[in-house]
């Protein structure tokens, strides 16, 4: 066998060994893990199989296979999902967050996506035999008053900033997720709850509870990553401009945000 003969068959050989393994190992995309907050319908949550499910997760999937990384979506702590993402144990948050300046001092966010109101939710009590919201937005939020809101949350702050450092004399309750606070205000432990206007919809839908107003901040929606991560950062906002693009953005608003 000539040197020349050898040489091709070297090549052959290599060019058999890579075919074999990329085919058993099946390509070898990146894997991006997304932390969500799994309780916070209809952006991200956990659904009665326990499946991560909503509009972001649906988003995040799309985009994914459209730019070719696996993903894997873990639920964390809302309160503690940035230091989550620092430490490195999640690589991004796609989870209805708020961008803000304190965030943006911590984390780099994707071009924005979507953009919320606060709701105002209380009870509805039964009044000459029909069932009424118990307050309305004013008196809901008046002095006396103990209102729910998620731990570390924009709802959180808007009530600190503006109404408790103020003086006004409200009470806040924290929970570890919006759930809980429709749970306490459904029995009367709380007078109102406050969150994103989609997720008071989701969360109080066939309940007896009703949205009696909205604090109009018009905040705006961002997938978070690691300061710096600019590769994966890159990636998401060609994604998102790519599904902006294509029918699977409206399917998808239609089905999570506007459609309900
Ligand atoms: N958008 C608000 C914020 O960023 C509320 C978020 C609450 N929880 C969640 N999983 N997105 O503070």
């Amino acid at each position: 066998m000539n040197f020349q003969r050898v040489l091709l068959l070297v090549a052959i050989g290599g060019l058999l060994v890579m075919g074999i393994s990329a085919a058993s190992f099946g390509g070898d995309k990146p894997l991006y893990v997304d932390g969500i907050d799994a309780a916070f319908p209809p952006f991200s949550y956990i659904d009665k199989d326990g499946n991560p499910t909503g509009f972001d997760v649906e988003v995040i999937r799309w985009i994914a296979n459209e730019m070719g990384f696996d993903v894997k979506i873990v639920p964390v702590d809302w309160d503690a999902i940035i230091p989550t993402l620092k430490a490195g144990n999640i690589d991004f948050i796609a989870s209805g967050m708020t961008i803000t300046p304190e965030r943006e001092k911590q984390v780099d966010f994707t071009d924005p996506y979507w953009k919320i109101n606060l709701a105002v939710v209380v009870r509805k009590v039964n009044q000459d035999g029909a069932l009424v919201p118990q307050y309305n937005i004013f008196s809901a939020v008046s002095p006396g008053r103990t209102i729910g809101v998620q731990r570390g949350t924009t709802s959180q702050t808007w009530l600190e900033e503006n109404l408790i450092d103020k003086g006004v004399g409200i009470k806040l309750k924290v929970y570890d997720n919006f759930l809980l606070a429709i749970e306490d205000l459904l029995i009367g432990r709380i007078d109102a709850a406050v969150i994103d206007a989609p997720t008071a919809q989701a969360a109080i839908a066939g309940r007896d509870a009703a949205i009696v107003g909205t604090i109009n901040t018009g905040e705006i929606y961002g997938y978070a990553v690691r300061k710096g991560d600019t590769k994966l950062l890159s990636l998401l906002n060609e994604g998102l401009k790519r599904i902006k693009a294509s029918p699977e953005w409206d399917r998808l608003v239609e089905k999570w945000l506007i459609g309900g």
